[in-house]
């Protein structure tokens, strides 16, 4: 066997039996593992997974989704933050049910020309919720493939970008992108964390040359601080004979529509 089946093996066979008992997993469809993902980003588990809930027992599918009015739509959002998100989803839906049927494609091509689906959700709709042989590189992906092959590249940095896209690329085996690409996302969630990883726990430790060389905290290598920028802002309460006063706000402004 090579290294690299190996340490396929090793992660599927990781995922397989310590994955988290998350809703979208136990039937896979492509719909959920969409709205699961764009959840996802920037919001943790948790959370995700009882404002997922709510999200299907609104919206179980496809056509309900496009019926339902933007305003409830962002009200089942609210709390997540970044509506920008919620706004695309709606986009998405209007365009599957004239375009597509009401079913979302399976193709990575065909997935990037929708509303709000970059290279990682069509990467992860195609791998996890269609099975296809489609990589996907997320912020926890980066931070394993930086350890396993000790990447020395500013993590934002296109150069680092592309390197990480052709790794997952490579390792990728034929026929198992779901548990793979779902292996190194769990890993990276629950053992190859970002400042104390659980490394007598990883099955990956035969192949690590961060730990090896004995850099797991310099990999990926640390981004400069982002700066802060202040905002001020006046907000005004108006309650009269009992009722309160709320504005929608203007759809280009922060918040926009809520
Ligand atoms: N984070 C984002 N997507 C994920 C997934 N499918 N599994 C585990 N963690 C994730």
């Amino acid at each position: 066997m090579t290294q690299q089946v190996s340490l396929q093996n090793a992660l599927i066979d990781w995922f397989l039996k310590n994955q988290r008992d998350l809703p979208w997993r136990r039937s896979y469809t492509p719909y959920q593992v969409w709205i699961s993902e764009v959840m996802l980003q920037q919001t943790q588990m948790e959370r995700v997974v009882l404002y997922f809930n709510r999200w299907m027992d609104l919206f179980p599918n496809i056509h309900a989704l496009a019926r339902a009015p933007e305003d409830q739509v962002l009200k089942c959002w609210e709390g997540l933050g970044y509506y920008s998100r919620a706004r695309n989803i709606m986009k998405c839906a209007r365009i599957l049910l004239e375009k597509h049927g009401a079913e979302i494609p399976s193709t990575r091509k065909e997935l990037l020309q929708l509303p709000g689906i970059g290279p990682y959700t069509a990467g992860a709709i195609a791998s996890i919720g269609y099975n296809r042989d489609v990589a996907v590189v997320d912020a926890n992906v980066m931070r394993i493939f930086a350890r396993i092959f000790n990447i020395d590249l500013i993590p934002d940095s296109p150069e680092a970008k592309s390197l990480h896209w052709e790794k997952a690329e490579q390792l990728l085996p034929k026929g198992q992108a779901r548990e793979f690409n779902q292996g190194l996302m769990e890993l990276g969630a629950l053992v190859c964390r970002p400042r104390n990883p659980y490394c007598s726990f990883c099955p990956l430790v035969p192949y690590c040359l961060a730990l090896k060389y004995d850099l797991t905290l310099e990999r990926p290598v640390p981004k400069k601080r982002t700066k802060i920028i202040p905002i001020e802002m006046a907000t005004g309460v108006l309650i009269h004979n009992g009722k309160l006063f709320i504005q929608q706000r203007l759809a280009d402004d922060i918040w926009g529509s809520l």
